[in-house]
């Protein structure tokens, strides 16, 4: 309440002065931009190192966000991370396995660490190994419960107490169509999929007035999302359906950075980017 009439009077002056007044209304643009846009917010992204994680670290440092990569593959990492710095972006990286708690802490912990502060907790990296449940092939329902569900959640436990501790924070949890709508061969990850975008929508629930939660539920983007799939039938199905349709990870990467530049009382809860051509 006490600042306000100074904020009258200041303004009664600058009206005066259209040089002091210009000058003024910049300031308060750039202290908008500071506090609502990208720049300089400190974003974790897991899954880094390509795809659609590498597009969003890519975008994201371009708008003067200082982006820390996470992934399993380090020389993947470090070409990304010679080239956002190339581009004069602010990067950090960390060898991590989504599948080892210690690995998601220790990258939180590097961007509070390295940048003072934690803006974002991207939730990206996942596998998709898709085959009919009836070839029981255990080991890839196991990787994508492993990756996909409790990779999200152990990121959840290293962020969410920072968040609470700063008052603000955004959880960014990549779901995928397959966690809306269910198909043949799809079970276990549509499950992992349904899974993520139920843990997202309780968090944003309990996540109260200052923490934001949003889901991004991608439909055929064009990555090497199919290199983890380990039925060389399933493997050719969906390279052809994402020669014939899919999208650019880019296309993905600005409904990220449309929901994390909103105003901090704004939350996008979820977006679904597919392509046109997806039935
Ligand atoms: N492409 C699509 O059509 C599509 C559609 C819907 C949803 N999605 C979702 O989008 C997300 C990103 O996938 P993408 O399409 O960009 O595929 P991608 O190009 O294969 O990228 C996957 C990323 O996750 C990382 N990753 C895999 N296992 C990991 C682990 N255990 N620990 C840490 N990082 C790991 C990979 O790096 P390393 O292997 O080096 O660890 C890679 O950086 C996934 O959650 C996926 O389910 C994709």
């Amino acid at each position: 309440m006490a600042s306000k009439p100074s904020i009258h009077r200041d303004q009664r002056l600058h009206r005066k002065d259209p040089l002091v007044e210009y000058r003024w209304k910049r300031t308060q643009c750039l202290k908008q931009n500071l506090m609502q846009g990208t720049k300089d917010k400190v974003i974790v992204i897991t899954g880094a190192s390509s795809g659609i994680g590498e597009a969003t670290a890519v975008m994201l440092a371009e708008r003067g966000a200082k982006v820390v990569l996470g992934a399993r593959g380090l020389e993947r990492l470090e070409g990304l991370a010679r080239r956002i710095a190339g581009a004069g972006g602010e990067v950090a990286y960390a060898q991590t396995d989504v599948r080892k708690r210690e690995d998601v802490t220790s990258l939180v912990n590097l961007a509070c660490e390295r940048y003072g502060k934690l803006d974002v907790l991207m939730n990206n990296a996942g596998i998709g190994p898709i085959s009919p449940l009836d070839d029981l092939r255990v080991e890839d329902w196991e990787n994508m419960i492993d990756i996909n569900i409790k990779g999200v959640l152990y990121g959840i436990a290293a962020a969410l107490p920072v968040f609470r501790k700063q008052g603000f924070g955004h959880f960014v949890n990549t779901a995928s169509t397959a966690g809306i709508t269910v198909h043949p061969n799809m079970a276990v990850y549509a499950g992992t999929k349904f899974a993520v975008r139920a843990i997202s929508e309780g968090l944003r629930q309990e996540a109260g007035d200052k923490l934001r939660v949003t889901i991004i539920s991608p439909g055929f983007v064009r990555t090497d999302f199919t290199e983890s799939m380990t039925s060389p039938e399933m493997k050719a199905q969906i390279r052809d359906s994402m020669d014939k349709m899919a999208i650019s990870p880019d296309a993905i990467a600005r409904a990220i950075v449309f929901a994390i530049e909103q105003p901090a009382d704004v939350d996008v809860g979820e977006i679904i980017v597919r392509p046109t051509a997806q039935g």
